[in-house]
């Protein structure tokens, strides 16, 4: 494989470092801050982050707004993770090789430090130190609100936990996704055009680029958790069968599932070579999701 792996851990470690700095800035000190840390430091790869950073590249972005729009995007993230992990929802005790956080702490902590971790993702979006016109800002809290919620990320974990020891249909599967994984990464390259301020066609295509991108990787963390190990991806494998999940792998088999996994990213290449050499860096991103074991 190419460098990525370097450059995305590049990416986390400067991700990381913005964080801490917001989170040094928080004015009340409340007991949340402790497990709300300890749901975002762990470990994570920052993935959503390196969308950002590598599609902004394509437009020539500022990387410290890049930055700060992917810190704030990784606190949703986090924040569904530990949503996720509740008794509630997938239950499972084991994240980023660490307890979840229920685990560490409690459930409604868990629950509070998960709402607060949603919450702050808005207000790194609203804050002075993404410097933008107050348009521009506003569309882009607007855009992850409707990405992270009953439309988007919330309403596909609905259909992921309803859909669970039922036949479901194939496109109904892949729309499960798309909302659940794929919506937040959706934001990721529509971030860019909103700052750009592109035509709506433009905008258009950046999100659905997006979609593609959390789809094949929601469709590969099915295959990782079939096939992986649990000490490598620092979470429970072999899970998603016992808990009757409706995922690709468990309709279609592995062999059929890698099959559609290789044709959505060529797929997904072809889109994003459209905009020449400058999208390098994300068709990188691109070839790691296959490629990578955690
Ligand atoms: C795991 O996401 C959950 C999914 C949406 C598939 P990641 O694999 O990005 O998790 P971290 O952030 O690296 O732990
Ligand atoms: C999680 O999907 C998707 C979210 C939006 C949180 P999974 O339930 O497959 O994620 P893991 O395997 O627990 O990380
Ligand atoms: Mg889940
Ligand atoms: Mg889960
Ligand atoms: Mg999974």
């Amino acid at each position: 494989m190419s460098i990525f792996p370097n450059k995305l851990n590049t990416i986390a470690k400067i991700t990381n470092s913005y964080l801490r700095s917001f989170f040094s800035r928080q004015k009340n000190k409340s007991y949340l801050l402790k497990p709300m840390k300890y749901g975002i430091f762990s470990g994570g790869k920052r993935f959503r982050s390196a969308i950002v950073v590598n599609t902004g590249k394509i437009y020539g972005v500022d990387f410290k707004k890049l930055i700060i729009i992917g810190s704030a995007i990784e606190c949703i993230h986090s924040y569904s993770l530990i949503h996720d992990d509740l008794p509630a929802m997938d239950n499972d005790e084991l994240r980023r090789g660490k307890l979840s956080v229920h685990k560490k702490f409690n459930e409604f902590t868990a629950i509070l430090a998960g709402n607060s971790l949603l919450t702050l993702a808005f207000e790194i979006l609203a804050g002075k130190d993404l410097q933008l016109s107050q348009n521009s800002k506003n569309e882009l809290i607007k855009t992850l609100s409707s990405c992270a919620g009953h439309a988007g990320l919330a309403g596909g974990q609905y259909y992921d936990l309803t859909f669970e020891n039922k036949n479901i249909l194939k496109k109904n599967i892949i729309n499960m996704q798309k909302k659940k994984t794929g919506e937040l990464f959706g934001f990721c390259c529509e971030s860019i055009a909103i700052i750009k301020g592109t035509s709506f066609a433009k905008r258009k295509k950046l999100k659905e680029i997006g979609i593609n991108i959390g789809l094949l990787f929601q469709i590969v963390d099915d295959l990782i958790d079939f096939k992986g190990d649990s000490i490598i991806v620092g979470k429970p494998t072999r899970s998603d069968e016992k808990k009757g999940k409706a995922t690709l792998v468990n309709l279609l088999g592995y062999e059929e599932t890698i099959n559609y996994a290789e044709n959505l990213k060529k797929k997904i290449d072809h889109q994003i070579k459209k905009y020449g050499s400058k999208a390098n860096d994300l068709l990188d991103s691109v070839e790691f999701i296959l490629k990578r074991d955690f």
